[in-house]
């Protein structure tokens, strides 16, 4: 849902940028600007800089620059949207959501009935721990047997949901909560087929499960005892309207602030590994909750840092689990080491037996990269099978053919030479094989519009202000109107179903775009659209757009999908060749794209850092500032040149 502009720009006037940093750092002023220890990296002495004046922030050390919008984006995690609500809330700010239809105020209502319900549960379950007969003499013994302090028991909300069938639903109902909100909360279930319900949770202790903000979403409810036979240890919350498993991390509200602090965060299984690691004074964990790790969890973390160290279980199913997620998390390019414990222990029986200090010296001494871990592994498993260890060492190069960063990869090939005696050429060879496979699945571009076909389109739409350099603004134009094209054709489908099933090309495009804004009106308002789908949890298909009620999309879009912007049959035949069609190789335009269109932006800031350069006197008081961030783009747009480098030739 849209924040209507006017609103939007009393958040951001309202907003003093010191204020809102001020609630998180030490702030001291000197002269017109504030300074800090950056928030966002560990440093003694201050360079992060505050200019009220022009409400920005801007650490001279690691970078990172913005307006308050930006740092609560990143110092809580939030998307844009959600921080101009945070925001908004902390200066009492009434939001008027633009343009709701009435499904989407329904929706909107919704959301917020849920979260009220949530809480009103997490409530509910502590006053059940702390305030009942029941509670007091089951479930409380319980936490403190397995070792959980009172302190513990209140970070993590933990509580008791009692025996009787429905003490919770009577008690909602009670509270004036309908029995329909009850339900799409997931509080309660339904037994036979008579429609009577009852609660989900009960004799069970209770974890609340946080969203990145702290709000209640979920609940994950343990029987008390582990002889209870036919029952499940764990129940869960089901998927509902704030509640989606596969994007939630547990602990991750409590964890952030020093997920980022300590550069790493430890990702576990368990609830009980988060908690009892928080309590040994290791807060910067948490856990996939017994489900295999996916591409948004990874990206959640990515939020916070680009290091994960993986610690699972010993047993087999443990190791394997944990291999492919660390398969996962280096595509996504961060880095990841991997920890195991003596089998029979997971982390939470773990620190409880050797402490915590000697628990930290154990990840220290035993956290593996994938391919010294692997290397073990293979070691033991192949002994001097010479078949067997071939093919292990190709699975090794295929973990690190997965890795997005040219320079890595090939220290990781080095190191597999070394740790496995074989020829690093060799290895390189078949890195190369991979990757020549890999290419040939993402042959070059021949879907790419031709120039001709992308003047015909330039035609139908509205003029580009013309401010910058031709060449620069129809490049941008070119790529965003590549990137809409993606959009309108195949935003509802899936952009890696074999790697990332669920995650669609809208909701990829509009995670990487967070915070762009195009520069061709028309492509504003059709991603603008498709934020507004996604975010009713719609994806749109193109019908959506070809029969829009807005003639400009519908002419566009009708243009953009037509069949001549397909690679002719003609031209297939001609060349002997299987061409991928767009769906088959979605993953990759989607992915040049983005790299396309941030090269593009930063190349027009680039330019306009120069002009503002030649206009600067030698000597002044601002060229400092300006020669740096001219430095700083300029490594963007190496690392990006780089990165696009190795996307198209390899
Ligand atoms: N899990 C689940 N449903 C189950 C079993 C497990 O949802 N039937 C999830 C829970 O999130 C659990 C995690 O998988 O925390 C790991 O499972 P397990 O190792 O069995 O649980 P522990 O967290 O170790 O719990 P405990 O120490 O209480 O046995
Ligand atoms: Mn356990």
């Amino acid at each position: 849902m849209r924040i209507d502009p006017e609103t939007v720009e009393r958040i951001k006037q309202t907003a003093a940028v010191a204020d809102v940093i001020g609630d998180y750092v030490t702030i001291k002023k000197k002269g017109a600007n504030y300074w800090a220890c950056c928030p966002f990296h560990g440093e003694k002495t201050p360079s992060f800089s505050i200019s009220p004046a022009k409400g920005i922030y801007k650490c001279f050390g690691c970078g990172k620059a913005g307006d308050s919008v930006r740092f609560i984006m990143d110092m809580e995690g939030l998307g844009y949207g959600e921080a101009l609500r945070h925001l908004a809330k902390k200066y009492g700010i009434d939001i008027q959501e633009e343009e709701m239809t009435d499904d989407q105020l329904v929706r909107q209502n919704e959301r917020e009935s849920l979260l009220i319900i949530l809480e009103y549960a997490k409530e509910f379950f502590k006053k059940q721990l702390y305030e009942t007969d029941e509670g007091k003499s089951i479930a409380l013994p319980y936490f403190k047997e397995r070792g959980f302090s009172d302190a513990t028991l209140q970070s993590f909300d933990l509580g008791y949901s009692p025996e009787a069938w429905d003490a919770f639903l009577k008690a909602a109902l009670k509270q004036g909560f309908s029995q329909e909100i009850i339900e799409k909360a997931g509080l309660v279930t339904q037994k036979n087929d008579d429609g009577k319900v009852y609660d989900r949770f009960r004799n069970r202790v209770i974890f609340p499960i946080h969203n990145v903000s702290g709000k209640i979403i979920a609940f994950g409810a343990r029987i008390l005892r582990n002889d209870a036979k036919n029952q499940a240890k764990y129940l869960n919350s089901p998927e509902t309207e704030v509640y989606h498993k596969s994007a939630t991390l547990y602990g991750i509200s409590q964890a952030k602030n020093e997920i980022r602090a300590k550069d790493v965060c430890y990702l576990v299984e368990g609830y009980t590994d988060v908690i009892s690691l928080h309590q040994a004074g290791i807060k910067n964990v948490v856990a996939s909750s017994g489900t295999s790790l996916t591409i948004e969890q990874i990206k959640l973390i990515g939020r916070f840092t680009q290091h994960v160290t993986v610690l699972y279980d010993g047993d087999s199913a443990g190791i394997k689990a944990a291999l492919r997620g660390m398969d996962l998390i280096l595509e996504e390019g961060l880095q990841v080491n991997l920890v195991v414990f003596p089998e029979g222990n997971d982390p939470d029986s773990f620190v409880r037996k050797i402490g915590s200090e000697a628990f930290i010296e154990y990840i220290k001494k035993e956290a593996k990269d994938v391919i010294s871990f692997q290397a073990n592994l293979f070691k033991e498993e192949a002994g001097d099978d010479p078949f067997k260890k071939a093919e292990m060492i190709k699975e090794m190069v295929q973990s690190i053919s997965k890795i997005p960063d040219a320079i890595q990869r090939s220290l990781f090939i080095q190191k597999t030479a070394t740790m496995m005696r074989m020829d690093e050429d060799v290895l390189l060879a078949e890195l190369n094989k991979i990757q020549l496979k890999k290419m040939k699945g993402a042959s070059s571009d021949p879907q790419q519009l031709s120039a001709q076909q992308y003047a015909e389109i330039r035609d139908l739409i509205e003029p580009v202000p013309a401010e910058q350099p031709a060449e620069i603004q129809n490049l941008a134009y070119y790529q965003e109107l590549e990137c809409v094209r993606l959009l309108i054709n195949y935003g509802h489908l899936e952009i890696n179903p074999a790697k990332a099933p669920g995650l669609t090309v809208v909701h990829y495009l509009i995670d990487e775009l967070e915070g762009t804004v195009f520069q061709t009106p028309l492509f504003v308002r059709i991603l603008d659209l498709c934020k507004q789908e996604f975010a009713a949890h719609r994806a749109p298909k193109p019908d959506f757009f070809l029969h829009h009620a807005d003639e400009e999309i519908q002419s566009f879009s009708i243009t953009i999908s037509s069949d001549k912007h397909s690679v002719s049959s003609e031209w297939k035949d001609k060349h002997e060749i299987r061409v991928n069609t767009d769906e088959e190789m979605l993953e990759d335009l989607a992915y040049k794209n983005v790299l396309r269109l941030r090269k593009v932006y930063n190349d027009q800031h680039l330019q306009e850092i120069l002009n503002q350069l030649d206009s600067l006197s030698a000597d002044s008081s601002e060229m400092d500032e300006v020669l740096l961030e001219f430095i700083r783009l300029k490594e963007i747009q190496k690392n990006i040149s780089q990165e696009l480098g190795t996307v198209i030739e390899k």
